[in-house]
């Protein structure tokens, strides 16, 4: 941003850990204000008290449940009240969540919905604008290489996360040239709390090493790409790699494959 005393204000979903967290060290470290967003509000506090210190910076702590559909909403009249504006968005709070079918509870498909897409959007439909009024913003909206696979299983993740790659690849068309930057980021797996809060340590186990990243990559790579203005990024070099034949027309039917009980999240 500006000078060096002033780097704005970063809003950080699912900050209590995993990737958020890193998110939280790397623009803390960097001298950005941060706001964290995620419900164990002690966990928060916790890292909120060692990153205010640490590098003089402010650090607000909001504790919300953002599959509640009015979360955002009651977050940004917070945020207001307090007269916070929002120059870096980090949105990436998230779960493995549900079978689309299986489970049959049209509730829970829906407060799956609200935390993995309608908050990502919320987010982004209340920051904008200033972001365009200010001539500058980031938003890096986490999503996954598993939205880049067509796979067969829980007919969930992947899709959720790949509407997030379809809203930020249009987004960032349509306000790069006024100073706002969008970028889908998409992890491999990578080591956070992810897998174990949803119930894959045995899918962990079973997976080679070399095919995991830390968050720490992650992140960097992704501050990197939302600042050289990507607007999808694979981060790791691996799934860099892996990535256009995923892509591509021929070899897309190949990765129609019924993963279910080895799911790659
Ligand atoms: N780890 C991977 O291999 C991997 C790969 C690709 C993409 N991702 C994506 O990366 C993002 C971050 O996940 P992670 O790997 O860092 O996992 P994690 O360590 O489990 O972190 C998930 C974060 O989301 C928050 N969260 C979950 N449900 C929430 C809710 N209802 N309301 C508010 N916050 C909520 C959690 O906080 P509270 O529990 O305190 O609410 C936590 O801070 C997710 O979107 C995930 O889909 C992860």
């Amino acid at each position: 941003m500006t000078g060096a005393e002033n780097k704005g204000t970063a809003l950080i979903t699912g900050a209590s850990s995993g990737l958020g967290e890193t998110f939280a060290f790397e623009l803390a470290a960097a001298g950005h204000d941060l706001v964290l967003v995620a419900r164990r509000r002690e966990r928060l506090q916790a890292i909120a008290d060692s990153l205010a210190a640490r590098h003089s910076i402010k650090v607000t702590v909001i504790s919300a449940d953002l599959s509640e559909s009015h979360a955002p909403v009651d977050v940004m009249a917070e945020l207001g009240a307090k007269g916070i504006h929002i120059d870096y968005l980090i949105n990436n709070a998230g779960i493995a969540g549900p079978d689309f079918i299986e489970e049959r509870d049209w509730t829970v498909q829906r407060s799956y919905f609200e935390l993995m897409m309608i908050s990502y959007a919320a987010f982004c439909h209340a920051v904008i604008p200033a972001m365009l009024e200010r001539g500058w913003g980031r938003i890096i909206n986490v999503s996954s290489m598993a939205a880049r696979i067509p796979r067969a299983g829980d007919c969930n993740y992947g899709p959720v996360k790949a509407y997030l790659i379809a809203l930020s690849e249009s987004l960032h068309a349509t306000y790069r040239h006024r100073g706002v930057h969008i970028t889908a980021l998409c992890p491999g797996f990578t080591h956070t709390e992810f897998h174990e809060a949803n119930g894959l340590t045995t899918m962990k186990n079973a997976t080679p090493a070399f095919i995991w990243y830390g968050a720490e990559v992650v992140v960097r790579e992704g501050l990197r790409a939302v600042e050289r203005g990507r607007p999808v990024y694979a981060s790791g070099r691996l799934y860099r790699w892996v990535d256009p034949f995923l892509q591509s027309v021929w070899l897309r039917p190949l990765f129609r494959i019924n993963w279910r009980g080895g799911t790659t999240h």
